[in-house]
């Protein structure tokens, strides 16, 4: 038996989440609706019409969550600030009430020793916003980048790490390429304008930041990188819908802010779509700013193929110039996403990152799985296929490491189950269970296996069950 694993002693361990799925409150304090409260309470939009107005109640038991970050004895903890709590009209005089909350929770982490690493965009946009064209609206960019000096003003060095953006793909292409998340509009344009202006937002937030904070201020952006796969890499048909994806799944972000300028092929692509006109000169240069660190989302690898013809799944993909891109079945387990797991995936994202810019450190932002947790008699609630997933990946990040990747950190999504959004709370995330009937929280087997992990810096061995 080889020994165990052992991560560096400065490696960052944390747990994530996001404003507005786990806060609730979502009419209290001040706050005014998101683009996901109008979504949300739009029929048909979510599963069973969830909305996240209750959520799990952390914008009232925060102090009860931040006790069991401590008790997990995580390093970290990966928080997001929703924009129209802190400013309910998206621009101008920020909501008091609304800060102090942020204001408090950072506190509160740092008491405990906890590092608060904090992202400004999870994805609920103020609505006010959007009823002037939300990412479509180049002016939100611009809003956003002012938000963002705000929130530096407020919390400034307290903030262990700031994270401009979450996944940005998710927020162009689902928000405004299939609609399958807020705001639900369908529009292959809307997609490449919001991407833009989102690639926009990040550079403009990262230069107010620092002009607040000073030039080393750490800033962040937390992108979700496909890893795709041909299903046959022989074919060179699936090899070209690998590179198209590539191109409007991953270096549409990557160009721009980590290289300067949007991939040549990807304009080619889209051109029957758009000339691009919207960009505009300077904003390449305001995007293309250095990073303290990239973060980086991982769930599952993406197997693509050649176009067959046939129709591709029952929701259109939001793939703009993509559409005919074919997915074949992949055999094996799946989450209850119906993702398929591929930890392999997780070393290729980081080992190819790392070789590809050197003097970019890397940190998981999100990792994870979804499962129907079943709760014992005695209360506890046995998850093995979750705790082997986050077994696998953090095995696969080590692997990374082993191979010269230089990976800082590591988040587990997520310290609670909560609203997933078009999902609803049919999908539970947490390695801390909620009722959601009482709001109880109970430690998974996960997060037991999580606390060994972090305080010990070696991954407990599996099988794994805690007693009780
Ligand atoms: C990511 C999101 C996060 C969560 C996980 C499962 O795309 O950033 O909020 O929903 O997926």
């Amino acid at each position: 038996m080889t020994a165990p694993r052992t991560f560096p002693a400065d490696f960052l361990w944390g747990t994530a989440t996001a404003s507005y799925q786990i806060e609730g409150a979502a009419t209290e304090g001040g706050r005014a609706p998101s683009i996901w409260d109008t979504f949300s309470h739009t029929p048909g939009k979510t599963l069973d019409g969830d909305t996240g107005d209750v959520a799990v109640d952390h914008y009232h038991r925060w102090q009860e969550d931040v006790q069991h970050l401590a008790d997990l004895g995580v390093g970290a903890y990966r928080l997001s600030i929703a924009w129209p709590r802190v400013q309910p009209d998206g621009r101008g005089e920020l909501n008091r009430e609304g800060v102090e909350f942020y204001s408090n929770l950072v506190d509160a982490l740092l008491e405990k020793g906890i590092k608060p690493v904090v992202t400004l965009y999870h994805w609920d946009l103020p609505q006010v916003l959007e009823d002037e064209g939300g990412w479509r609206n180049r002016e939100t960019a611009l809003l956003f980048g002012e938000y963002a000096r705000a929130m530096a003003r407020e919390l400034g060095d307290r903030v262990h790490l700031w994270t401009t953006l979450n996944e940005p793909w998710c927020a162009a292409f689902l928000g405004y390429g299939n609609g399958q998340h807020a705001p639900g509009v369908t529009d292959d344009l809307a997609s490449l304008e919001a991407a833009h202006h989102l690639n926009l937002a990040h550079g403009l937030a990262v230069s107010a930041i620092r002009e607040e904070l000073g030039a080393d201020a750490p800033v962040s952006l937390t992108l979700n990188l496909h890893v795709f796969r041909p299903a046959d890499p022989a074919n060179p048909g699936d090899l070209e819908s690998v590179r198209r994806m590539d191109a409007v799944g991953n270096r549409i972000f990557t160009g721009p802010v980590l290289d300067g300028a949007y991939p040549a092929d990807l304009l080619a692509d889209t051109a029957a779509i758009t000339d691009w006109s919207f960009v505009l000169d300077g904003d390449l240069e305001a995007i293309h700013q250095p990073l303290t660190n990239l973060g980086l989302n991982y769930y599952d690898i993406s197997v693509v193929a050649a176009p067959t013809g046939e129709p591709v799944g029952d929701f259109p993909t939001p793939w703009p110039g993509c559409r005919d891109v074919h997915y074949p079945e992949r055999p094996g387990e799946k989450t209850s996403m119906g993702w398929g797991i591929d930890a392999t995936g997780l070393t290729e994202l980081l080992t190819g990152l790392s070789a590809r810019y050197p003097d970019l450190p890397l940190m998981v932002t999100e990792n994870g799985a979804a499962f129907d947790d079943e709760v014992s008699p005695d209360g506890a609630v046995h998850d093995p296929r979750r705790v082997a997933y986050y077994a696998q990946h953090v095995e696969a990040v080590g692997k990374a490491l082993d191979a010269g990747a230089d990976v800082r950190g590591y988040f587990a999504w997520s310290l609670l189950d909560n609203f997933e959004w078009s999902f609803g709370y049919a999908r539970r995330f947490g390695i801390i269970r909620v009722d959601y009937d009482t709001f109880a929280r109970t430690w998974k087997d996960s997060a037991h296996w999580y606390h060994e992990l972090v305080t010990t810096g070696t991954p407990p061995a599996l099988p794994y069950t805690h007693a009780g």
